[in-house]
């Protein structure tokens, strides 16, 4: 495990995007898996820069997103669609329809997951996956649990990633309770996976994934088993690692 501390938010950025510009460099075709919330904003706004400068391009690249919550539409603001299409998508290059986020408005959501199991069955092996941490040490929405599933699965949310969600929403009776997400097979079948986190609040909770034991308790420990892992974090929330 290659483990990154970086000591401005400038380099944190710079850092996680350079790994994935240097991928799509050398890999135009690259297939990257994505992740929303905080952590990954300013790597997409460096991303945009890059594709500005003329240093890189996502035109053949595919983008395969962890997961969406269900009940929002592609077009509401808090859905993870809207959030890759407004940070990233329409930013750069790449192909609407090599995108992909699964669907969170199906009738039958476990359909939805089903066949988003079957499109990355089909897309192949993923280069990248990009994670962030959550504070319970989910990946993707894989949350703490005596079992853990493997492939996209419909996933009952946290009451703490609600509430620690309920920032982006007008209050938390509007943070869907459900959502899609990539298993934690999926995530560990990635080429690569970049594993990125900032701030004091999760200096405890990515310590406990990294060294800690390997536990369904902590989902991001199954990280530990994977052979290409890089982390890059900031020194807030590598003070333990
Ligand atoms: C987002 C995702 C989540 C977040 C995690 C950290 O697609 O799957 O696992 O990466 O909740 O969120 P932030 O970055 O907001 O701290």
């Amino acid at each position: 495990m290659n483990i990154i501390k970086t000591t401005s938010e400038q380099q944190f950025n710079e850092t996680g995007a350079g790994i994935i510009a240097s991928l799509l460099q050398s890999n135009p075709r690259a297939i990257l898996g994505l992740a929303t919330g905080s952590t990954p904003v300013g790597v997409y706004e460096k991303l945009i820069e890059l594709y500005r400068e003329g240093s890189v391009s996502f035109k053949q690249a595919s983008t395969y997103n962890l997961d969406e919550y269900i009940g929002l539409p592609a077009n509401h603001p808090e859905s993870y669609r809207w959030f890759m299409n407004e940070k990233l998508f329409n930013h750069v290059d790449i192909l609407p329809e090599n995108t992909h986020v699964p669907s969170g408005i199906e009738a039958d959501p476990q359909k939805a997951a089903e066949d988003y199991a079957r499109l990355l069955d089909e897309a192949g092996q993923i280069d990248l996956q990009l994670l962030g941490l959550g504070h319970n040490g989910h990946v993707g929405f894989n949350e703490p649990s005596d079992v853990l599933q493997g492939p996209p699965h419909i996933v009952k949310l946290d009451e703490r990633t609600r509430e620690a969600n309920a920032r982006f929403f007008n209050s938390i009776e509007e943070v869907p309770t459900h959502a899609i997400t990539m298993g934690i097979g999926s995530i560990l079948k990635a080429k690569q996976i970049l594993l990125m986190a900032k701030g004091e609040d999760k200096a405890d909770i990515i310590a406990t994934a990294l060294k800690g034991p390997i536990t369904t308790k902590c989902p991001a420990s199954f990280l530990q088993t994977h052979s290409n892992v890089v982390v890059v974090v900031d020194q807030a929330a590598g003070r333990w690692i």
